[in-house]
């Protein structure tokens, strides 16, 4: 089939032609937005958890989208290692207060404009314009304590939104990669927010790895009350029926219904490898009526494209001791992850202890967490097969 008709959209943060299996989701953001914009008023902030590629930052791309549409403020960040929080958060705010300045009356914007050049003062951001010269509201946000400072911005960010009749909306996508201080922060500020009557309408949604639960409730002890955490897991038949399906039907192509069963077979519910695994059978079915044949050959082709792009550079990327840990992982079990003790075992050393080098920088890098203590499991799906299948 024609490559250039092809609908689906492997690839970080790529909208997929259908978003199948988030409607729960999606109808519980608009109870939140309504509560905000009809009553002005808050409510539990998320945390959006999964594996790799399960469709985190395109959720957050959607949520932004909605909330722009409203006419709310909006922050979209995403964290990277080594770089400040507060100055991407202070970079996407900027944004936004511009285009607030444009629509909403300077004079009520006057307070949140002066808090916020106080915060990028204290923390040293950088330069960040908001296109007019605002002095820094003294009192306000000029601590150069993150926690403090952030939360003077979150407060009056959230008392401003709410006398403009819309809301706030701050997205952290990749939130296990913030220090625990900035987590912290983030967490004191939000608690802050929650503990006024009504709770103000600033809504954050941070997400993150499945490890990022713990991490926040290390950072603070009350985290794990603070927030809503939604854990995003793969998509069902049905939903992975519709991923695949519908995008094809509405470009004048079908499945033939054995192939669609070896697609989604191949795809086992993750919402890349549906992507990955769509564009490859569409680009090389031979006619409008995708094949089994057809299906072979995509979902061999797909395969490769998944081993070159998730998996071949983070297997290079790890060190014999960290290899030899994610071979007895591989084989150990899939999934749910594998007892620590276990893997010790099984790779003849005396304790766990002895592989605690190797299993920390591998959760610092990123490959495995632990979904409860003395487990590992991995974050990215699939890759047990991968590193089964090498040498
Ligand atoms: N609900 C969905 N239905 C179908 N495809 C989806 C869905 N959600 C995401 N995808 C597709 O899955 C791929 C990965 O999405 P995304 O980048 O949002 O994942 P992620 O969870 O942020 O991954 P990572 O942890 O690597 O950042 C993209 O190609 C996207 O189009
Ligand atoms: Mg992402």
């Amino acid at each position: 089939m024609d490559p250039v008709l092809n609908p689906f959209k492997p690839g970080a943060g790529l909208r997929p032609p259908i978003l199948a299996g988030r409607d729960t989701l999606f109808g519980d953001f608009d109870i939140v937005r309504r509560r905000i914009t009809e009553l002005g008023e808050g409510d539990r902030s998320w945390i959006l958890t999964g594996l790799r590629g399960v469709g985190k930052t395109v959720l957050i791309g959607e949520l932004a989208r909605t909330a722009i549409n409203g006419g709310w403020i909006v922050a979209k960040l995403e964290v990277r290692k080594g770089h400040s929080m507060a100055e991407e958060l202070a970079t996407t705010l900027a944004t936004s207060l511009r285009g607030a300045r444009r629509r909403f009356d300077p004079h009520k914007l006057t307070q949140l404009l002066g808090v916020f050049t106080s915060f990028t003062v204290s923390l040293n951001v950088g330069v960040v314009t908001l296109g007019v010269d605002i002095d820094p509201a003294a009192g306000f946000a000029d601590t150069g304590r993150l926690s403090t400072d952030l939360t003077d911005l979150f407060v009056v960010l959230g008392e401003t939104v709410r006398e403009l009749g819309v809301g706030a909306l701050i997205l952290i996508d990749e939130l296990q990669e913030a220090t625990a201080e900035e987590m912290a922060a983030v967490s004191t500020a939000i608690h802050q927010i929650s503990q006024t009557s009504p709770v103000l309408p600033l809504f954050l949604v941070g997400a993150g790895l499945p490890s990022l639960p713990s991490q926040l409730a290390t950072a603070n002890s009350y985290a794990e009350r603070l927030y809503q955490f939604r854990a995003l897991s793969t998509l069902s038949e049905l939903d992975s029926r519709a991923a695949l399906v519908q995008p094809v039907i509405e470009r004048d192509a079908e499945w033939d219904e054995a192939a669609l069963r070896l697609a989604l077979d191949a795809a086992n519910g993750y919402p890349y490898f549906l992507q990955e695994v769509g564009k490859a059978v569409w680009n090389n079915a031979l006619g409008r009526v995708f094949t089994v044949e057809d299906a072979r050959v995509g979902t061999d082709v797909a395969r490769e494209e998944v081993n070159a792009g998730l998996y071949q550079s983070r297997w290079d990327r790890a060190t014999p001791a960290q290899k030899d840990l994610l071979r007895a992982l591989a084989e150990e079990g899939e999934g749910d992850g594998v007892v620590v003790r276990d893997l010790a075992r099984a790779m003849g050393k005396p304790s766990a202890s002895a592989l605690s080098v190797p299993r920390d920088e591998l959760i610092k890098k990123g490959l495995v967490y632990a979904p409860e203590r003395g487990v590992l499991a991995f974050t990215v799906p699939g890759f047990h097969q991968f590193i089964r299948d090498q040498d």
